[in-house]
């Protein structure tokens, strides 16, 4: 397959996660000492990907001036001999070519993801929420575009949930096949109560599109809370006879949504114990932490 393009919605209002989100994203809060929107784009470039766009809203400025450079913070790090710093600052802004696009009005994630169409053209692309964060050790993307290369269909990530959860993502109602772990998805609901659901597979945030999607994005209307959501666009591509059909590949790794509180103090915990740097010294102060608990 050609080379295919990533994009990544950053325009949503973060509203779980206010005060803090009030002029700042939340794909710009901190994970140890990088924003969790770097993981992000570090996890397309590791996919192979080198054209990004990333969808930016209100307040989202921030987002961009990030993976500027900055020549006077690299100038002064350049004399004081701080290498390995200057590494860290330049990467975000050499990793790769990214590109931004404003979504103007936070109309759901799929309004998000239609802003994309001039940019990404009559060609397959990759969706990464710019607040989901899968551990760069996981070979989900990598895994989804080779789903996507021999299917020709829209790829979704599914991952088990807690019934009680199921309420707070979109469900998916799936066939086995063949393969291990790559279902097919024979309808999607978004966001149901634990009756409805179909299954406790939830839609997490990355996906591999064929262009098709975008027609029907184009006529989508607003479904759960008011907004033009992805999750219907697909329900429409899967219950399509002729269309290119909805595939699930089912991951059961290591996965953060960094826009729910909790979840993104368990990555900060998690990928800090993982680092040579922090790790020795954030260890035995988290046992005994945990021993007086
Ligand atoms: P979320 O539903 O997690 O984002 O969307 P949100 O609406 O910002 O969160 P809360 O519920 O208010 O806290 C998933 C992803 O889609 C993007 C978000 O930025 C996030 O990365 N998104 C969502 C958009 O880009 N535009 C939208 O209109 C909605």
């Amino acid at each position: 397959m050609a080379k295919i393009k990533a994009v990544i919605p950053a325009a949503g209002l973060g509203t779980r996660f206010l005060p803090a989100t009030k002029a700042m994203p939340k794909e710009m809060l901190p994970v140890v000492d990088k924003p969790a929107i770097q993981y992000v784009v570090e996890e397309a470039v590791a996919a192979g990907i080198q054209d990004i766009l990333v969808i930016i809203g209100r307040n989202k400025n921030a987002i961009s001036d990030h993976f500027d450079a900055v020549p006077e913070l690299e100038g002064r790090l350049q004399q004081k001999g701080d290498h390995s710093r200057l590494e860290r600052v330049m990467k975000s802004s050499e990793m790769a070519d990214i590109h931004f696009v404003r979504q103007g009005e936070p109309k759901g994630l799929g309004h998000a993801v239609l802003r994309a169409r001039t940019h990404v053209g009559d060609s397959s692309f990759a969706v990464l929420l710019g607040d989901d964060l899968i551990d760069e050790h996981e070979t989900l993307l990598p895994d989804m575009i080779a789903a996507h290369e021999r299917t020709g269909a829209a790829v979704i990530a599914l991952m088990r949930v807690a019934p009680e959860q199921i309420h707070l993502y979109g469900a998916a109602a799936v066939e086995t096949t063949d393969v291990d772990d790559v279902v097919t998805v024979t309808g999607l609901v978004e966001k149901p109560s634990a009756e409805e659901a179909p299954s406790n597979l939830a839609v997490i945030g990355r996906y591999v599109l064929p262009p098709a999607v975008f027609d029907v994005l184009e006529h989508t209307q607003p479904g759960k809370g008011g907004e033009i959501q992805l999750t219907d666009a697909l329900q429409e591509l899967a219950s399509a006879p002729d269309g290119p059909g909805v595939v699930g590949v089912v991951f059961d790794g290591r996965r953060y949504d960094t826009g729910d509180r909790v979840d993104y103090i368990k990555a900060i915990v998690q990928l800090a114990v993982d680092r040579n740097d922090l790790g020795s010294d954030l260890r035995p102060w988290l046992k005994d932490f945990a021993s007086r608990l």
